[in-house]
C-alpha cells in the first residue's frame, strides 16, 4: 500500500489532534484513501512535553529544516501560527516541492498573495480548510460545493472564545472580565486574549472567506475591525429588551461592484438562528443566486475538531498524488488568471439600522435635543427605552434603535451629542445586522 509521508511543524493542541486522529484513525482513513498516512517528522521547539500521544523515537525534532529538507517529506503541515517563522518555514517547503497544509488565518490573510504565488509557480497544492471554523467545512463547500453560485454575502461567528464571553453575559449577570477570566482558566480563552476579543482573529479569517468567495486578494490592513471589550452587560440587557442578541460577526458582502467586509459587535434578531449559537461554537452563512441561506455551524477550536479539518486536507492532497491530479481545484477557489482586485467598500457608506446607547442627565429636553441632532442627520428612530436611574445618580441610559441610516451620518450625529453637556460618556453604538 502507498504511503504517504507527512511532516508535521508545530506540536502543539491542533498538532497533537492531527497525529491523534492519524494513530486512532487509520484504518477508516486508509480503507477510503487507499493508501497510508504516515507522520515521520515532527518540529516543535519543546519536544519533551508530554503531548498524550505516543511517537516513534527519532520523529522528534527541535530543528524545522529536518522536515522542510527531508527528502521524504510529501506533505509538510504548519501548526505554529502567526507570521513569522510561519511564513518563512512555509515558503522553503513550497521551493522544496512539499505540498502545505495549514491552519495559519493570520498568514494567509496578510500575506496570502505571496503563499498561493509561490504554491502555483511551484505545482504545489495547498490545503488551508482549518485556518477557519476548525470542522466546518465552508472552504471546501465554497471551493467544491457552491462553484456553480454567485456568492453575495458570508457571515457568520468566526471566533469560538468571543462567542463563548457573549454567550455567557447573556446567560446571566456576568461582566465581561469575570466571564474572560473564567474563559481562560477553562483554557478556551489564550492567556494573551487580544486577537480573538478585538476581532483580529475573526478579521483574519473572513480575508480567508472573502477571498474564496469574489476571487480577490484583500488588503487585511483595510478591514474595519472592533471587537467585544467594549460590550457591557447593560448593552446586552437592552438588545434582549429590543428582541435582539449582541454576537461578533465577520462580514463580507458583494454588491457586484464593491465589498464591504467588517468585524464588529452586531444585534441579531433573536428568532434568527445565528442568534441561537452559543458557546464556543461558529455558525457561518454564506448566501447566492441559487440557494439563498445556507449557515453551516459547528466547532470553530480544538484539537480533534481542527485536527480532522487538517487531516482532510492531507488526503486531499494525497488524492491528487495518487491520482496524478495537479490543482484539481484552484487553491484560491478562482483560477489563478482570473483572480483580480475588487475594491473594498468604505466604511462610512454602509447603511443599517443602529442601537444607541447615551449615558445622559435625566432632565426635560435632553431627549428632544438628542432626536433633534439625529434628525438634522437623516436618522429616523424606531423605538426609545429610558432605564432605570442609575445607582450612582450619574445619569440615566437611554437607549435607542434607528430605522436604516447611513454610517456616516451616524457618526457625525454621534460627535455632536457626545460633546452635548448633558451627555457623561462616550455613546455606544451596535449596528443590527438583520
Ligand atoms: N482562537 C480561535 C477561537 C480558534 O477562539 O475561535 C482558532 O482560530
Amino acid at each position: 500500500m502507498k504511503s504517504i509521508k507527512v511532516g508535521l511543524i508545530g506540536f502543539g493542541t491542533i498538532g497533537s489532534g492531527v497525529v491523534k486522529i492519524l494513530q486512532d484513525n487509520q484504518n477508516i482513513i486508509k480503507d477510503r484513501l487507499g493508501a497510508s498516512v504516515d507522520v515521520i517528522k515532527i518540529a516543535d521547539l519543546d519536544i519533551t512535553t508530554d503531548r498524550g500521544v505516543n511517537v516513534k523515537p527519532g520523529i522528534l525534532t527541535t530543528d524545522a529544516d529536518e522536515v522542510l529538507d527531508h527528502p521524504e517529506v510529501d506533505v509538510v503541515i504548519e501548526l505554529i501560527g502567526g507570521y513569522e517563522p510561519a511564513r518563512s518555514f512555509i515558503l522553503k517547503a513550497i521551493k522544496n516541492k512539499k505540498h502545505i497544509v495549514t491552519a495559519n488565518k493570520a498568514l494567509l490573510a496578510k500575506h496570502g498573495e505571496e503563499v498561493f504565488t509561490a504554491a502555483g509557480k511551484n505545482n504545489v497544492g495547498i490545503g488551508f480548510e482549518a485556518s477557519v471554523g476548525g470542522a466546518i467545512p465552508i472552504i471546501r463547500s465554497i471551493k467544491e460545493a457552491f462553484v456553480a453560485n454567485r456568492i453575495q454575502a458570508i457571515e457568520g461567528i468566526m471566533n469560538g472564545t468571543a462567542n463563548y464571553i457573549l454567550s455567557k453575559m447573556s446567560d446571566g449577570d456576568h461582566d465581561f472580565d469575570t466571564v474572560l477570566k473564567e474563559a481562560q482558566d477553562k483554557g478556551y480563552a489564550e492567556a494573551d486574549p487580544t486577537f480573538d476579543i478585538e476581532g483580529i482573529d475573526s478579521a483574519h479569517k473572513i480575508a480567508v472567506l472573502t477571498r474564496l468567495a469574489y476571487g480577490t486578494p484583500v488588503n487585511f490592513d483595510d478591514i474595519y475591525v472592533q471587537g467585544i471589550s467594549g460590550i457591557s452587560t447593560l448593552d446586552i440587557k437592552c438588545a434582549h429588551e429590543f428582541g435582539y442578541r449582541i454576537k461578533l460577526l465577520a462580514i463580507s458582502k458583494f454588491d457586484g461592484k464593491a465589498i464591504d467586509v467588517r468585524v464588529h459587535p452586531a444585534m441579531i434578531p433573536e428568532d434568527k438562528p445565528m442568534a441561537n449559537v452559543n458557546g464556543v461554537l461558529n455558525a457561518i452563512m454564506v448566501c447566492d443566486d441559487l440557494m439563498e441561506e445556507n449557515i453551516l455551524v459547528g466547532h470553530g477550536a480544538g484539537s480533534l475538531p481542527t485536527g480532522s479539518a487538517v487531516v482532510a486536507d492531507v488526503v486531499e492532497i494525497a488524492r491528487n498524488m495518487i491520482s496524478g491530479a495537479q490543482d484539481r481545484v484552484p487553491s484560491q477557489s478562482f483560477q489563478e488568471s482570473n483572480v483580480q482586485s475588487i475594491p473594498l467598500k468604505d466604511m462610512s457608506e454602509i447603511e443599517g439600522e443602529y442601537f444607541l446607547r447615551f449615558w445622559v442627565q435625566d432632565k426635560p429636553g435632553v431627549l428632544s435635543h438628542i432626536s433633534g441632532i439625529l434628525g438634522n442627520h437623516d436618522i429616523s428612530i424606531e423605538s426609545v427605552i429610558q432605564r432605570i436611574k442609575d445607582d450612582n445618580g450619574q445619569g440615566v441610559p437611554l437607549v435607542m434603535m434607528t430605522h436604516d441610516a447611513r454610517e456616516k451620518n451616524i457618526q457625525a450625529a454621534l460627535k455632536e451629542i457626545n460633546a452635548m453637556e448633558e451627555v457623561s460618556e462616550q455613546t455606544v453604538l451596535i449596528r443590527v445586522e438583520k
